[in-house]
């Protein structure tokens, strides 16, 4: 049952804490500074790595693409519908990354199919413990969410990001003490954004909105998109998420004062082009959420602020996130919307 929530997404979006010391358990090693990841045991290093997924996985692997390249290997994330194994070339030791909650996505399937045929080395890294993707892969990486109910997609991106993190540190042979101490600290970090957060009084104050739009960079762009995915998903609302440089290129175009802009402003690294984005649109008097780590510096440019812990710069999208994450329920709730169940969607894509 819904364990006394109102609905399925909101006890989902509060087990993110426990879903992420699921997913880390047994499998971050404080002596060697790293990670020791038993199902990658048998995995090589790749030279180059695509992640194929559709929807909100597919935003995770765009975060997981950034997260290997940082750390020196090529990646790139494709739309599973867009893969096509025999016209994008693959190297010889190029690791081709399914990214799928439920394993039975019929796009990423037929992604991955093409990548096996293909003759790559083939990784599923999935919630659903002997899923399709889960046995047609050569290797599965499970990311121990737990079921997820509502059709929207929350702790199982939550866990994504954080089961690919480690997979990009097991895989490049890096090690990292700060991100395996990162990565450790996150589950009592999103408790204690879910314990404070002001998501509610702001959703609620902007719920007749004409559209939302969400920008983020670096790696705060790829949870801009999923902020808008989601909002539109459950709110049935005009959302748009895209890297904050695009703004100028078009659409600037249609905000306005109807049209709140929520920025995930990273302090450490994007702070200042952030800054200046957000100073675009309130000249064209759109109402500004930030969601920051970094209250001090950001709160007299926006209107209103919703809090992060800090973190190292690449894991501030992953709490950034659960921010977004209210503020879409929030307005879905407000506005009355079947939560759980939003129209014309399921929670899985079995056809093409
Ligand atoms: O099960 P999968 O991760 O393969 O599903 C992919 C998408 O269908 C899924 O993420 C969808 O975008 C969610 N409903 C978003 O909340």
């Amino acid at each position: 049952g819904k364990s006394g929530y109102d609905h399925y997404m909101q006890k989902e979006i509060n087990e993110q804490p426990r879903a992420i010391r699921d997913c880390i358990r047994g499998r971050l090693s404080e002596l060697d500074r790293t990670v020791s990841v038993d199902e990658l045991a048998d995995v090589d290093r790749p030279s180059t790595v695509h992640f194929i997924a559709c929807g909100t996985s597919y935003h995770a692997s765009l975060y997981a693409a950034r997260l290997f390249r940082d750390r020196g290997v090529p990646a790139m994330a494709f739309h599973a519908s867009e893969y096509n194994a025999d016209e994008v070339p693959l190297g010889d030791e190029t690791l081709v990354v399914a990214v799928t909650q439920s394993g039975e996505t019929a796009d990423t399937l037929n992604a991955l199919r093409e990548a096996n045929r293909a003759g790559a080395g083939t990784l599923a890294v999935t919630n659903v413990v002997g899923s399709s993707a889960s046995r047609e892969a050569d290797h599965v990486l499970y990311i121990r969410a737990g079921p997820e109910i509502s059709v929207a997609a929350t702790k199982t991106f939550a866990s994504q990001q954080v089961a690919l993190s480690m997979l990009s540190i097991a895989l490049t042979d890096t090690s990292s003490r700060a991100s395996v101490e990162a990565l450790r600290a996150l589950p009592d970090q999103i408790q204690s954004i879910l314990d404070e957060s002001r998501a509610k009084e702001i959703a609620e104050s902007y719920a007749d909105a004409e559209a939302y739009f969400f920008i983020g960079r670096g790696y705060g762009a790829p949870v801009a998109l999923e902020g808008a995915l989601k909002m539109k998903e459950i709110t049935y609302k005009h959302a748009e998420g895209f890297p904050g440089g695009e703004l100028k290129h078009g659409p600037l175009a249609l905000v306005g004062d109807q049209t709140p802009v929520i920025a995930i402003v990273n302090g450490k690294s994007k702070a200042e082009k952030m800054l200046g984005n957000i100073k675009e649109v309130e000249a064209r008097s759109a109402p500004v959420i930030a969601v920051t780590d970094s209250v001090d510096e950001v709160e007299s440019y926006v209107d209103h602020v919703l809090r992060v812990p800090r973190t190292k710069p690449r894991f501030m999208p992953v709490l950034a996130n659960v921010q977004l994450q209210l503020l879409s329920y929030w307005v879905a709730h407000r506005l009355g919307r079947s939560i759980d169940k939003p129209r014309n969607l399921a929670k899985s894509v079995t056809v093409e």
